[in-house]
């Protein structure tokens, strides 16, 4: 398996949070869309000197950003590169704790290894592990998540939330309906959860949750929420079912602002879990249910079931009502979608 080298990324003691003036310097620059905006500008409204202003161009030139400066003119940007950036990323970011601490690795084998293995040496609660590539991507029930570098969102979150390891359903839950109201408000598309860990838009895949725990007795120490979502490309360039947010839409997006658009929209849902108020987040789940009132084959690792999906419940298990009106409910399972 590939262990990812030293440079590549930042090691758990040294996440980012990116600086202030950084964000606000990128943010005056893009806002500019490619004029040039004066050093002494810069300089004032950052409260910063000019050399300081000029070191922060450099950082941003080694960080990928392509900017032109020119004497009693300033600085433009020609171009931002296409990657996960903390100067971009933090400037969309409305949470308070969730996505403050950022690792951006390159090409990584799991996130959500990476992620468990730095958690058990202690990681800040919301720490957030990106990777612009995966080469063994995890996905439920021992399958592997496909991506092609830079265009899909890849990433793992540390939490630890102080909570039993059966209300773990409820986060993997949380997340679903964050991402789906997400897309729905900010792109106008259907997004719906599919019971219990992904986002679907009709029948295909947008994105899927993979929720790994290490507990002590029944309380979790820590929990690797890990995310997979189709943001830019085709299907192809992701597994099979698969459809992006750029299909949907007709056009490419920043992947910067839709991960901290998720992220910002995920921590109050996030919240009501650790704070056991999950009553208005099941109804929203429920809302947003890709399956209730079908007919679905649920498939656990011992039998299959044929029934109708009657809802979510409190703990997070879908009901399920047999042909005899037998109501089961089932906290695991593979759905087949049939009506
Ligand atoms: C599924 O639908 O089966 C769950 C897929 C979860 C994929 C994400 S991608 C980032 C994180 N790291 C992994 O190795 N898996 C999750």
């Amino acid at each position: 398996m590939k262990k990812a080298s030293a440079q590549e990324f930042f090691r758990p003691g040294a996440c980012k949070t990116a600086s202030d003036a950084d964000v606000r310097l990128l943010a005056m620059i893009k806002s500019a869309h490619g004029e040039f905006v004066s050093g002494e500008k810069l300089s004032r409204e950052l409260g910063i000197s000019r050399a300081a202003v000029w070191k922060r161009i450099r950082g941003l030139e080694e960080a990928g950003y392509r900017l032109e400066g020119v004497s009693h003119k300033g600085y433009r940007l020609v171009q931002s590169p296409d990657r996960i950036l903390p100067e971009e990323f933090f400037g969309h970011l409305s949470s308070r704790r969730l996505g403050r601490r950022l690792s951006v690795l390159d090409t990584v084998d799991s996130t959500n290894r990476v992620a468990v293995e730095w958690a058990s040496r202690g990681l800040v609660d919301g720490t957030l592990i990106v990777a612009e590539a995966q080469t063994h991507g995890r996905g439920r029930l021992g399958r592997c998540w496909i991506a092609s570098k830079g265009k899909g969102l890849t990433y793992s979150l540390v939490l630890t939330p102080n909570c039993t390891l059966a209300e773990v359903a409820t986060i993997t839950l949380a997340k679903a309906v964050a991402v789906a109201g997400y897309m729905q408000r900010s792109f106008n598309i259907e997004a719906r959860v599919r019971w219990p860990n992904d986002v679907t838009v009709g029948t295909q895949k947008i994105c899927g949750i993979l929720t790994e725990v290490s507990a002590q007795a029944d309380r979790i120490d820590t929990a690797v929420l890990g995310t997979g979502i189709n943001v830019n490309g085709i299907a192809s360039d992701y597994g099979p079912g698969a459809v992006t947010l750029q299909e949907l839409t007709g056009k490419c997006h920043d992947r910067n602002r839709v991960l901290a658009g998720i992220l910002s929209a995920f921590e109050p849902w996030y919240d009501k879990v650790v704070s056991g108020k999950t009553a208005s987040l099941l109804d929203r789940a429920n809302a947003l249910s890709a399956l209730n009132g079908c007919v679905i084959e649920l498939i656990t690792h011992n039998h299959r079931f044929r029934g109708t999906a009657l809802g979510i419940a409190p703990d997070g298990s879908l009901r399920v009502a047999d042909a005899e009106g037998k109501i089961t409910n089932f906290h695991s399972g593979d759905i087949i979608q049939c009506v």
